[in-house]
């Protein structure tokens, strides 16, 4: 099955739907990454080092036997490495074997403290997460313009960046993010920051497009009516919709009938919707399902709508 692609701002060409490896066990993910890339017909795999299984990914990479130079692959800069991109990147490509990545993004606009009490969440004495304040994000992303030019990574991005985080790098940016890689599905359209988004030239990437672990959005009413219509699964109806919008998805699975099934029945949803489904799909949230998953305690401003206040 041809997989949609979608041409970045620097002409690179990414795939449209991309394995996610969130939380998928370091014994889990090696087989789903090999069933995905040499079953599955994926070309795209969703990395990051704070994710601590990227040995094995690079492992369901190799095993698949589809050649590198086939394989879209992304990974994240963690929070406690902002001021040393580069050694987090080395390690990145380290673990997963491969001297270069096609897409590096920032993980979280949040800095932490590199000299902390623990490498991926340091804290401070009163439990919350030890951000260091002394840094700046537009520095972080000079080192990753720095990595992009030396040739170790083919494209570099953001996420988790709202309308005021990407504010704080692009006034001084020599290369503009080529995506953002965000929370977005039909209860978290964010339909306001992806126009900014096409404002600026930067694809959205939608992580959790089903909802994340355990999501009421597969039994969602209205997303089941509309996949009954078409003879679709809901999880189908769910990616479709965002692959329609443009927009490139995430789906995470370890289970390999699902791995398959996401791929073509996001394709095949995206052919058989209908304005008139889209459009109801656009206003789920409006209508009163607005609702977030992922919301980590970060003890400072994302400038997001509809998070969680600070406490
Ligand atoms: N940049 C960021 O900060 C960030 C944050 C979150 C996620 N992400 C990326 O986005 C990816 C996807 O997000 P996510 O992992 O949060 O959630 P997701 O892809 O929305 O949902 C994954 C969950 O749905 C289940 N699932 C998958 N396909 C299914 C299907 N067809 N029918 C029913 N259930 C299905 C999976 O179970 P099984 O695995 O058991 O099949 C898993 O429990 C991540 O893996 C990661 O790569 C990035």
């Amino acid at each position: 099955m041809a997989v949609p692609t979608i041409k970045l701002n620097n002409g690179i060409e990414i795939p449209a739907i991309g394995l996610g490896t969130w939380q998928s066990k370091p014994n889990e993910v090696s087989a789903a990454v090999e069933f995905a890339l040499k079953e599955g017909g994926y070309r795209h795999i969703d990395c990051a080092w704070g994710y601590g299984n990227e040995k094995e990914v690079g492992e369901g990479i190799r095993t698949s036997g589809v050649p590198r130079s086939e394989v879209f692959i992304t990974s994240k800069l963690w929070g406690t490495w902002h001021s040393r991109v580069e050694e987090c990147l080395d390690q990145t490509l380290a673990n997963l074997g491969t001297d270069y990545l096609d897409l590096y993004l920032i993980h979280w606009p949040v800095p932490l403290n590199p000299k902390g009490n623990h490498p991926i969440f340091p804290t401070l004495p009163d439990g919350k997460r030890d951000v260091d304040h002394s840094w700046s994000i537009a520095d972080t992303w000079k080192q990753m313009e720095a990595v992009l030019k030396k040739g170790k990574v083919k494209a570099i991005g953001v996420s988790n960046f709202s309308k005021k985080k990407l504010d704080e790098i692009l006034p001084t940016a020599e290369v503009i993010p080529a995506v953002n890689q965000l929370e977005i599905h039909v209860y978290n359209p964010q339909h306001g920051l992806i126009d900014y988004l096409k404002s600026k030239g930067i694809t959205p990437q939608a992580y959790s497009p089903l909802g994340s672990t355990n999501s009421p959005l597969l039994s969602d009413e209205t997303v089941t009516e509309i996949a009954g219509k078409h003879s679709l699964n809901t999880a189908d109806v769910l990616l479709g919709y965002l692959v329609t919008k443009g927009y490139v998805v995430l789906p995470k699975s370890v289970t390999p009938a699902r791995i398959a099934a996401n791929l073509t029945g996001a394709v095949a949803a995206s052919k058989k919707l209908e304005s008139a489904d889209i459009q109801k799909l656009d206003g789920l949230a409006a209508a009163g399902k607005q609702k977030r998953f992922i919301t980590p305690p970060w003890p400072v401003d994302l400038g997001f709508e509809h998070w969680p206040k600070l406490v």
